[in-house]
C-alpha cells in the first residue's frame, strides 16, 4: 500500500505500530492490538531502531493500557482521537453501543489507514476527519458530524511532543471550546531528553518540541480538573519498568506523564 505523501511526522505512526505489534506478541502484554501488525504488513515495514524500541517500547505499552482504560471509563458516547495515526482503537476496543469515534489526522495518513482496514468492521461508528491540527480543525470536525453539545472523551496521544508550548495551548483552547460539561481528556507526554534525541536520530529529533512544560498547569489554565501521573508510577502498577531515562528511581531525569482530566460544569472558554 502507498506510503507516498506521508511526511516524517506521519511516519512516526508506524514507529508506534511497531511497538504495539511487539507488545501484542508478549504473553504478558498490557494491551492486545492485532491492528498494529495489519498496518505494518500493509506498509511493508518490519524493522525499527533497537535503541528507539528500548526507550519507547515500555512507554507505548503502558500508555496504551492506561489510555484504553481512561477512554472506556470516560463514559461519553462521542470520542475524538486527535492525530490518530495507526491507532487501532476503533476496531480493538469494546465500545458501548452507539459510540461515535472521530479520528483526526493528515490526509495521506487517513487514506493509507482507510485502505488498510477496508476488510475490518469497527466496533463503533467511525468518522475519519482530515484536518491539520495547527489550522481550523474545529470546523472540519463539526462538518464530519461532531456535536459540541454532547460530552466528549478526547484522546491526545503521541502528539504533544510534536507541538511547542504555544501550539499545545492553542490545541487545548480549541478542545475546551468544543467540550460540553463533563467531557474528559486523556493524554501522554514525554519530555524531550538527550536519551530521546539519541534514540530517535537527528531527523526525528528536529520534529520534537517541548509540548506543555507543566501538564497540570496546562490543563488547569483551561479550566480542566487534572489527574496527572508519572509514567514510572503507572508502569510499576502494571508490573513494568520504564526506560531508566524516565525512571527517577533509576536516576533518570527526563519526565514523562500520563494523565486524564474532566471539564466541570463551568467552561469559560465556550
Ligand atoms: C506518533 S504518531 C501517534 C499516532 C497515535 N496517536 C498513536 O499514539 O498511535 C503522530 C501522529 O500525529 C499526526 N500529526 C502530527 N501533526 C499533525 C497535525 N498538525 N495535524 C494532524 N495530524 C498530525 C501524524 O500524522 C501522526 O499520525
Amino acid at each position: 500500500m502507498d506510503l507516498d505523501g506521508i511526511d516524517a511526522i506521519g511516519r512516526t505512526a508506524f514507529e508506534v505500530a511497531l511497538l504495539r505489534a511487539a507488545e501484542d506478541r508478549r504473553p504478558d502484554r498490557l494491551a492486545a492490538d492485532p491492528c498494529a501488525q495489519l498496518f505494518l504488513e500493509a506498509a511493508g515495514i518490519t524493522e525499527q531502531k533497537r535503541d528507539f524500541a528500548e526507550l519507547m517500547g515500555p512507554q507505548v505499552a503502558v500508555r496504551t493500557r492506561f489510555l484504553d482504560e481512561a477512554l472506556l471509563s470516560g463514559g461519553a458516547r462521542q470520542v475524538v482521537l486527535l492525530a490518530s495515526g495507526m491507532d487501532g482503537r476503533p476496531w480493538r476496543l469494546d465500545w458501548a453501543a452507539g459510540t461515535e469515534v472521530f479520528e483526526i489526522d493528515q490526509a495521506p495518513v487517513l487514506r493509507f489507514k482507510d485502505a488498510a482496514v477496508a476488510s475490518l468492521t469497527a466496533s463503533c461508528v467511525r468518522h475519519p476527519v482530515v484536518a491539520d491540527l495547527r489550522e481550523d480543525w474545529a470546523t472540519s470536525l463539526q462538518q464530519g458530524g461532531f456535536r459540541p453539545d454532547r460530552p466528549t472523551s478526547w484522546l491526545i496521544e503521541g502528539l504533544l511532543y510534536a507541538l511547542d508550548e504555544a501550539a499545545a495551548d492553542r490545541l487545548l483552547r480549541t478542545v475546551t471550546w468544543l467540550s460540553a460539561a463533563g467531557s474528559t481528556l486523556a493524554f501522554d507526554h514525554v519530555e524531550t531528553s538527550a536519551a530521546l534525541r539519541a534514540a530517535i536520530g537527528p531527523d526525528l529529533a528536529r520534529l520534537w518540541r517541548s509540548g506543555p512544560i507543566d501538564p497540570v498547569r496546562w490543563l488547569t489554565r483551561h479550566g480542566w480538573e487534572p489527574d496527572v501521573r508519572d509514567l514510572a508510577d503507572v508502569a510499576a502498577e502494571y508490573g513494568r519498568q520504564v526506560h531508566p531515562a524516565y525512571d527517577p528511581a533509576a536516576g533518570g531525569t527526563a519526565r514523562a506523564w500520563l494523565g486524564r482530566a474532566v471539564l466541570p460544569a463551568t467552561n469559560d472558554e465556550r
